[in-house]
This record gives C-alpha cells, sequence and structure tokens, in this order.
C-alpha cells in the first residue's frame, strides 16, 4: 500500500521504516526541514537500536522517501499515519494544535478519499474532533476521509522490534472498510510473513500478536490507560522502596517475589529515581486532566505523579546525607538518558537533578553513552568526559542515574583508584551492594538495607 506518514520523530521514523520493511511504499514527511534534509544525506536524527539499518535498505529499495513537501505526501498515501508530537501544555493538558494543524494539511491537499490514521498519543474523543476537523477545512475538496486511531506501544530502545514483534496491534474504528484496510497494511506482521532484518538470535520468540478492534473513543483510552497502569507500578515499587529503607527490608527482593504472582508481573517494578522520558510522564498528566474534565475521581493517578516527583528530593536527601554539603563538591555522574539504549533526555531525571545540584553549587563531570550531545544543547556548561573513568577522576560521590548495561561492567578498582573519595549513589540499583562494600566503596542505593 502507498502510506504517508506525518512527523518523523521517534514514532513516525519508526513506523515509516517498519512498514516500508514489510512491504509498504512510505513517504514521510516533518515540517522541520533540516530533519528532512539529514535524513535525505542518510543520517538519523535520533538514535534508535536498529533503526539504521531499516532504514538505508529500505531507501536504497525506493520503498522510503523522505520529503518536506508535506502536501505531497498526503496526496501520494493512501493511508496517512499522523506521528505528529503532542507534549504537555502548562496546564497538563495535551497540546493537540499539531494534530489540528496536520488535518488542515491532510484536508486541503488530498485529492481522493483518504485513511487517516491517528497514532500520536491523543486524549480520548480527539478521533471525534479530527473528523469534524477534516470535514470542515476540507467542505469544498469533495474528498472523503475514514479516521481510525492506532496507538503505538513502542519502547524507546526496542521500538522496531516492539513494532514488528507487538503483542497486540489496537485500531479504533466506526466501520467495517477502515478496519479491513488496516488489517491489510499489517498483515505481514499479524501472520508475521515479513523477512525479519534482524539477525536470527535477535529475533523474539514470542507468539503471533493479536489485533484489537474497538470504538475509536476505547483505542485511545487505551494508551492512557496502559501508559498510566505502567506509571502506576514504577511509583508502587518507590513508595514500597522507601518503606524497605525506613524499615530495613529489600525492595528487589520483596518486587521479585511479587511479580513471580502472574496476576503482578514482574516488569515496571523497578524502584529507582522514577519515570521519566516523553510518554509516561506527560500522559500520567493528560490523563489527570481528562478524568477531572471529565468530572471523574481519579486522584490515584495524582499521588503516582506525587511519589515519582519525590524520587528526585529523596535521592538529594541520600547525597546530602553522605556528602553533606554540596557546594563545590565535585560529583561524577553516569547516565543521562531518562532510561538505557536512547539519547533522549526528556522529562530525564537526570535533567532535573542536574538543575538542583547546580543550583547548590556543585560541580559536575558527566558521562552519558548516547546522551551527552543532546544535554550539552540544554547544559553548555557541564563538563562531558570522553568515559565513565573520566566522570570519577577526582570525584567526591559518584551518581549512577541511568542504568546502562556497561556501567555494571566497569573495572571498580580503577573507579575506586580514581575517585577523590569513593562514595557511590546507586539511583538504579545497578550494582551490588555487598561487592561495592567490599572493595571499600561507601555505597547507597534505593531501598535496599545500608
Ligand atoms: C513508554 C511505554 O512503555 C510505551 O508502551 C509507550 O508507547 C511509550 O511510553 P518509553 O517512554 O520508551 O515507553 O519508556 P519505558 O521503557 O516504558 O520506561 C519509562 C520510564 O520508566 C523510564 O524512565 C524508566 O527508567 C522508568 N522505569 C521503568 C522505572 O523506573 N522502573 C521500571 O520498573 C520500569
Amino acid at each position: 500500500m502507498k502510506i504517508a506518514v506525518i512527523g518523523c520523530g521517534y514514532v513516525g521514523l519508526v513506523t515509516g521504516a517498519c512498514l516500508a520493511e514489510i512491504g509498504h511504499h512510505v513517504v514521510c514527511t516533518d515540517n522541520d526541514e533540516a530533519k528532512i534534509h539529514t535524513l535525505n544525506a542518510g543520517k538519523l536524527p535520533i538514535y534508535e537500536a536498529e533503526l539504521d539499518g531499516i532504514v538505508a535498505r529500505t531507501r536504497a529499495d525506493g520503498r522510503l522517501t523522505f520529503t518536506a513537501n508535506a502536501g505531497e505526501a498526503v496526496r501520494t498515501g493512501e493511508a496517512v499515519f499522523i506521528c505528529v508530537g503532542t507534549p504537555p501544555l502548562e496546564t497538563g493538558d495535551a497540546d493537540l494544535s499539531a494534530i489540528d494543524n496536520v488535518a488542515r494539511l491532510i484536508a486541503t491537499e488530498a485529492r481522493s478519499s483518504k485513511l487517516v490514521i491517528e497514532k500520536s498519543t491523543v486524549p480520548v474523543q480527539t478521533g471525534q474532533q479530527l473528523k469534524r476537523a477534516l470535514a470542515v477545512y476540507g467542505r469544498h475538496g469533495g474528498v472523503e476521509f475514514q479516521v481510525v486511531s492506532n496507538p503505538e506501544f513502542l519502547r524507546e530502545g526496542t521500538a522496531v522490534l516492539d513494532f514488528l514483534y507487538p503483542d497486540r496491534i489496537v485500531v479504533g474504528v466506526d466501520n467495517g472498510e477502515a478496519e479491513k484496510k488496516l488489517r491489510e497494511i499489517y498483515r505481514p506482521i499479524l501472520d508475521r510473513s515479513f523477512k525479519c532484518p534482524l539477525p536470527d538470535a535477535m529475533r523474539p520468540k514470542v507468539p503471533l500478536p493479536t489485533l484489537i478492534v474497538t470504538t475509536i473513543n476505547s483505542a485511545e483510552l487505551i494508551k492512557h490507560a496502559s501508559n498510566s497502569f505502567l506509571a502506576l507500578k514504577i511509583s508502587y515499587a518507590n513508595a514500597l522502596a522507601d518503606l524497605c529503607e525506613r524499615l530495613n527490608a529489600n525492595v528487589e527482593e520483596v518486587t521479585r517475589a511479587m511479580g513471580m504472582d502472574p496476576r503482578i508481573g514482574p516488569q515496571f517494578l523497578k524502584a529507582g529515581l522514577g519515570f521519566g522520558g516523553f510518554c509516561l510522564p506527560k500522559d500520567v498528566q493528560a490523563f489527570i486532566r481528562l478524568a477531572e474534565k471529565a468530572g471523574v475521581d481519579f486522584t490515584l493517578l495524582k499521588e503516582v505523579e506525587r511519589i515519582n516527583k519525590r524520587r528526585i528530593d529523596h535521592y538529594l536527601e541520600i547525597t546530602r546525607h553522605a556528602l553533606w554539603v554540596l557546594k563545590d563538591k565535585q560529583i561524577g555522574m553516569l547516565g543521562l538518558a531518562f532510561k538505557a539504549n536512547t539519547d533522549d533526555i526528556r522529562f530525564a531525571p537526570a535533567m532535573d537533578l542536574i538543575k538542583r545540584l547546580l543550583a547548590e553549587g556543585a560541580k559536575i563531570a558527566a558521562y552519558d553513552p548516547e546522551a551527552m550531545e543532546r544535554t550539552r544543547a540544554l547544559y553548555p556548561n557541564l563538563r562531558y568526559t570522553k568515559d565513565e573513568y573520566a566522570a570519577a577522576e577526582g570525584a567526591e560521590a559518584l551518581m549512577i542515574v541511568t542504568e546502562w548495561t556497561q556501567f555494571k561492567q566497569l573495572d571498580w578498582e580503577r573507579v575506586y583508584k580514581a575517585m577523590a573519595r569513593p562514595l557511590i549513589l546507586d539511583g538504579r540499583n545497578l550494582l551490588d551492594p555487598a561487592k561495592m562494600r567490599g572493595m571499600g566503596f561507601e555505597y547507597h542505593s534505593v531501598g535496599r538495607p545500608e
């Protein structure tokens, strides 16, 4: 099928490249011309595992193209995927202005009927507004639009695998014809007939995905409800961690045993610095606002948010307790990205931490395998180091802020020798406390006995 993708961010690029990979002809567009220029020069504006190979191959095959001419993209696609950003407004509501702009674009540029697929995360009932907008903006064109909701469940860092091997594909439709078209688009994924671009060892051994067909409103709600529930699990684990610290229990032991109950499940129970990134924090916020406006008491989610905000306060309390005064103290920071395997720093705990450490006069030397360039744009005056050891050099404390696996495998003897004071503040429970203390480090982590 000929498909247009509007928006070349994390979601749009992965969607466009993977749809081309499974056999469609895809044209991607973005209103940031520099991004299109970068993509046409064969480079990626973001880091996402496995994406570069897929983009390069599908471009070479001619199945994936990039254009700054959005009108042309819209006219080419029988189906148009909306993958633009919906960032939070001051109020916490999702900013839907980009969706409105895209509706105007599609309505005025289309010359034939289109299936309009809402992939961006939007509050429930946006599909209805989108339908209305397309009808109003396109009232002179005589073109028909069908709107469907098809939320993404892509995790940054494993987005390509999540797209190609999903556990479920949710489509919110209001007629059978739209459902048929979406089945056609996703058929190679549903019956797994596409040729896997990854080496055998990396291919997930998971069951075939289920296609879940719902109303448009339900599909929109599924996305917010899923992400808010994941956030709730994390905040629950973090509140448990506080309790464990007070009562001298070990949160890792508690959540491990809890997770073995299939009704609970092991994932998203990792205590630490809390959830960040561009999805969970904003989706929880938007969901709270949505419930408020609908007149439903969902204070449970406010508590989820409050617990999460407290994580940085708590970590700073641990830091102050260990270091006493922060002014002029040299701190090494390992990890800036909001989680491992991404260069994304949006709503990353590290950003909040840097701001507050600098405000107290601490000096930071930071290292991250992927996220230093992006952080430099926000904090040009931090010292960014060539590796982990250089960040530890002369430091009075070493903070572990992102759970990159490579931090686990450091030569800790070397780190020990490099530091001015061997103090580790492990915000992600990445290291083994007994081992670290055995080596002579003063070691603090989250929710584990001191
Ligand atoms: C999330 C959803 O998982 C995905 O389905 C949705 O489409 C987009 O939002 P992502 O933002 O990429 O994906 O990150 P995710 O892997 O879900 O992690 C979110 C945050 O929670 C990270 O900051 C992570 O460090 C934190 N986290 C996760 C924990 O603190 N503890 C955990 O146990 C799990």
